[in-house]
């Protein structure tokens, strides 16, 4: 088995992807915001690329949905709902359908419909999700999402950790960027020393959203693997 990474939504091609399992990851915050509302008992979510289309789709839907999501990781005017996964505990999310949208996280999962399995990561639900990619026994992409085009330190240490709890399991083969990945992880396993330098982290950080930095930055806190099928995460 194969394993790579695609280090920004920008960067997803059709042929690295194809035939593969991929594992989208924006640690900070969208794939945790998802791996939280779905523990806490949402129905399914629904990402999409616009602020207009998540409208829309909540109009369709009605009473049952909320709309939640982010632009430069403030709230959306009329959205109920912020990119911070500390607001998706049960009394919010249970039995909902999570409309969102958000600068990189959900055009990076919309980027992976050409894969085979698109499994979200972060974090939080990390050796939960490596055991999922090996059971499906396809080769694996580790997508990070990224920061508006640019690398983003906090995804690819990770990915990292995700591919460390991989080969605990099993032995893979590698690509370069992978391996560094991987060696990055190995040498910073305190994860938020690491990517307090990151440029994410600090804009997070100054609009005063430390307790979800600090809740991003747990490791193997929930045990689901949401996975994308058919427009919606389940
Ligand atoms: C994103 O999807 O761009 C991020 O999750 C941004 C954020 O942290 O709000």
């Amino acid at each position: 088995m194969n394993i790579d990474i695609i280090i920004t939504a920008d960067d997803i091609k059709e042929e690295k992807i194809k035939g593969k399992t991929v594992i989208v990851i924006d640690m900070l915050r969208a794939t945790s915001v998802i791996t939280t509302a779905l523990n806490s008992g949402c129905k399914k979510v629904i990402p999409v690329l616009t602020v207009e289309k998540a409208k829309d789709i909540a109009k369709t839907i009605g009473e049952n949905c909320i709309l939640g999501g982010e632009r430069n990781a403030i709230k959306i005017d009329g959205f109920d709902f912020s990119n911070s996964p500390l607001e998706y505990k049960k009394e919010i999310a249970k039995d909902k359908i999570l409309i969102m949208t958000t600068t990189n996280g959900t055009k990076a999962i919309n980027g992976c419909l050409k894969a085979d399995n698109i499994l979200i990561g972060a974090l939080l639900n990390a050796k939960s999700v490596a055991l999922k990619a090996l059971d499906i026994n396809k080769d694996i992409v580790l997508v990070n999402s990224g920061t508006a085009g640019q690398f983003s330190m906090d995804d690819y240490i990770c990915a990292g950790y995700i591919i460390s709890c991989i080969l605990n399991l099993r032995e893979c083969e590698l690509t370069d960027i992978a391996k560094t990945s991987k060696y990055i992880y190995d040498t910073h396993k305190d994860i938020i020393s690491f990517i307090r330098k990151a440029s994410h982290f600090k804009r997070l950080k100054e609009l005063g959203l430390e307790e979800d930095l600090k809740y991003c930055c747990q490791k193997d806190i929930i045990d689901i693997v949401p996975e994308y099928k058919e427009g919606a995460i389940v």
